[in-house]
């Protein structure tokens, strides 16, 4: 197998495998192929799609709080978001049509699957099959917006915290070899790494914990709407009050935590998130009815690809000085971080197992 060393924009790379993850959930097919992956073409494509589905997530509208801003149109946001929806509109309908009308077609890519066990296997599928029985309920805006949903919730999430994990073992060698070491000894290189070796890599579970203390993709989770008036940890919220839970601050809240602002994996050891002591202090999730449901699967998702990556690549960063929290330059959508340039070379005794993926 010849080994090619290049720079590799790893956001760009991670989206598209988390949005190609949702897409074959969703439709049974992927939004950009292996071969596209990395070229202008599938930047171009992969950009233009997070452009309208993540350009207008703003979560504090001025109009909210004066509405009377609504007549002018605070930032153009509301003409923005209605823009941003149309596109979405276009682009859920054409998948939905193209689902329905090539029965079971999957992208190009795809040569090797069964194509009708696929598309049986898809939410869409489920849901399209569900709507012959129940069309008042399962309408078709009900289906896209269910998809919708999942890809915003579950794409840029899952992609961020791997990219930030990467960026944290880069730049902490000492964290890095001992997950490599936990990895070689309970995997190997004869195999990829599964998710029945979970259990066994303690270690991997905590860098990614420590990953998501100091850097949750969602750091002030979402806008939270009282119906009723109600007590939050003592205070009184009246009803109409929109709430902002800031996880961010929580997680690096030195009453809460020991160096609150350093990278140390080893403080969530023993710890799971059953253990009391552990609730309300590391909220990644969100908590109680609201959490996030797409949780097991966003760790599990980045426990294959953080564990794989590390078991098969050697890793060199084009970034010299390490400054994490001026990359991290927003407080809302922690999506807009500054690219990390990695370069990755397959390590020596693990080609024979890369060539056979
Ligand atoms: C590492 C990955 C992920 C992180 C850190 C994350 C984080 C969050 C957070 C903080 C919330 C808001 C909770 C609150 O406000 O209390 C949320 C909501 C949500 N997440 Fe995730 N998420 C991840 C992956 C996923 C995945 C993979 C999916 C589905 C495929 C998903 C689907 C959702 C949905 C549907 C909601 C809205 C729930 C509701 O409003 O009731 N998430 N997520």
């Amino acid at each position: 197998m010849e080994v090619v060393v290049q720079k590799l924009t790893l956001r760009s790379w991670l989206f598209t495998f988390a949005f190609n993850t949702v897409m074959r959930i969703g439709f049974g097919k992927r939004c950009a192929s292996e071969e596209d992956i990395g070229t202008e073409k599938g930047k171009q494509i992969i950009e233009e799609i997070r452009e309208f589905l993540f350009a207008t997530l703003v979560f504090l509208n001025m109009c909210d709080f004066l509405p009377v801003l609504k007549r002018f149109g605070y930032k153009g946001i509301e003409k923005e978001m209605d823009s941003a929806h149309k596109k979405r509109n276009v682009y859920l309908n054409s998948l939905l049509h193209e689902f329905q009308h090539n029965k079971g077609s999957i992208s190009v890519s795809e040569s090797s699957t069964d194509r009708n066990s696929e598309k049986k296997d898809t939410l869409v599928g489920t849901l399209l099959s569900l709507q012959e029985s129940e069309p008042e309920f399962y309408t078709d805006d009900l289906i896209k917006s269910v998809i919708l949903v999942l890809l915003i919730a579950g794409t840029e999430t899952t992609s961020t915290t791997i990219q930030w994990a990467i960026r944290l073992l880069l730049a902490h060698p000492e964290p890095f070899h001992k997950l490599r070491a936990e990895i070689d000894s309970k995997v190997g290189n004869e195999r990829l790494l599964n998710e029945s070796d979970f259990t066994y890599l303690p270690y991997l579970h905590c860098v990614i914990n420590e990953a998501l203390r100091l850097y949750p993709p969602v750091p002030l989770l979402l806008p939270h709407y009282s119906l009723e008036d109600c007590t939050v940890g003592g205070y009184d919220v009246p009803k109409h009050t929109i709430l902002m839970v800031n996880a961010w601050a929580i997680h690096r809240d030195p009453k809460l935590w020991d160096e609150p602002e350093k990278f140390k994996p080893e403080r969530f050891e023993g710890m799971e998130g059953e253990n009391e002591g552990f609730k309300y202090k590391f909220i990644p999730f969100g908590m109680g009815r609201r959490a996030c449901p797409g949780a097991a699967m966003g760790i599990r998702t980045v426990s294959l690809v953080l564990g794989s990556l590390i078991q098969c690549f050697d890793w060199k960063s084009s970034e010299e000085n390490y400054n994490m929290d001026e990359c991290y330059d927003s407080k809302i959508a922690s999506g807009k971080d500054k690219p990390l340039e990695v370069v990755c070379i397959p390590r020596n005794d693990r080609i024979q197992l890369l060539s056979q993926l």
